[in-house]
């Protein structure tokens, strides 16, 4: 068996492949990269019973594997690059060949699969960081199921300029609902729960757009999304809403948070 973990800057996922509808996954929070490595490892290998002599192979990546050198535990543990193992993940859980990959993680890496060719495209500093930090200092939470909670019933006309705001008709395939300026109205009057809905837009109609020119630069529809960012439903939904606009189709494969796990366990 080969265990795939990755050390993000947020949190460590591990995850191991025993076939095609049993994939285990474990999750923890990020300290410093080895007790995250190794905590996690330990964790998923207690409460599964796996015996350590069933372990061929360990693949760590994510930018936290770079800090764990030599073998863990006396297993054999390979390097994996990043953005192989998303690209690799990303084909593997859309079961799509010819896709490109925005990985939503604390930041946003944007990946090109073409077949067995996986490219780097570039992406954004724009991600769930950016949804945490603002969060921390504008409704002094970085609880992010409380983030959520408050955007759910915000009212983002009371935060973002749309196109009928500054316009009497349509602007040329723009139509009024459209957003103009991201924050551009802020009104006084913009509760918590309108803020929380502000940033997560903000956040997603960035990666939206950046995936949508990204796809367009290579010919491309299909967008897959994954990384913690890929189970947002307010995300989702905002992703969904430009795919309407710009005929580029956003999927969201089951289990997308461990894409990169699943990619690295996945390698040679
Ligand atoms: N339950 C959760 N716990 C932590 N972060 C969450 C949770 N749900 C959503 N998030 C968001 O996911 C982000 C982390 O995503 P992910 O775990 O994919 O990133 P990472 O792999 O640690 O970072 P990167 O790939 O950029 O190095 C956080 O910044 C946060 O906004
Ligand atoms: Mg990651």
């Amino acid at each position: 068996m080969v265990i795939g973990i990755d050390i993000g800057s947020t949190t460590t996922k591990v995850a191991a492949i025993i076939s095609d509808n049993n994939i285990i996954k474990i999750t923890t929070r990020a300290v410093d990269a080895i007790t995250s490595a190794t905590g996690a490892f330990g964790k998923m290998i207690m409460e599964n019973d796996f015996r350590l002599d069933s372990i061929d192979r360990i693949n760590m990546t994510g930018a936290g594997s770079s800090k764990i050198t030599g073998d863990l535990f006396g297993i054999k543990t390979n390097k994996i690059d990043e953005m192989a193992a998303i690209g690799a993940g990303g084909k593997y859980l859309s079961k799509k060949d010819r896709i490109i990959i925005s990985n939503i993680g604390t930041g946003t890496a944007i990946i090109q699969v073409s077949g067995n060719v996986i490219t780097h495209l570039g992406g954004t500093g724009v991600g769930g960081g950016t949804i945490i930090g603002l969060a921390k200092e504008l409704l002094k939470t970085t609880d992010f199921d409380t983030i959520l909670r408050y955007a759910l019933k915000g009212n983002i006309n009371n935060v973002d300029l749309n196109v009928g705001d500054i316009a009497e008709a349509n602007i040329g395939f723009l139509e009024k609902t459209y957003t103009a300026s991201n924050f551009g109205k802020m009104l006084d009057i913009a509760s918590r729960e309108d803020i929380a809905l502000g940033i997560i837009n903000l956040t997603y109609q960035v990666i939206g757009m950046v995936s949508v020119f990204a796809a367009r630069s290579k010919d491309n529809h299909t967008v897959v999304i994954t990384g913690n960012g890929s189970n947002n439903p307010i995300g989702q939904k905002i992703l969904k809403a430009i795919s309407g606009m710009y005929n580029i189709d956003f999927d969201f494969p089951a289990d997308a948070e461990y894409a990169t796990a699943i990619g690295a366990a996945l390698s040679t």
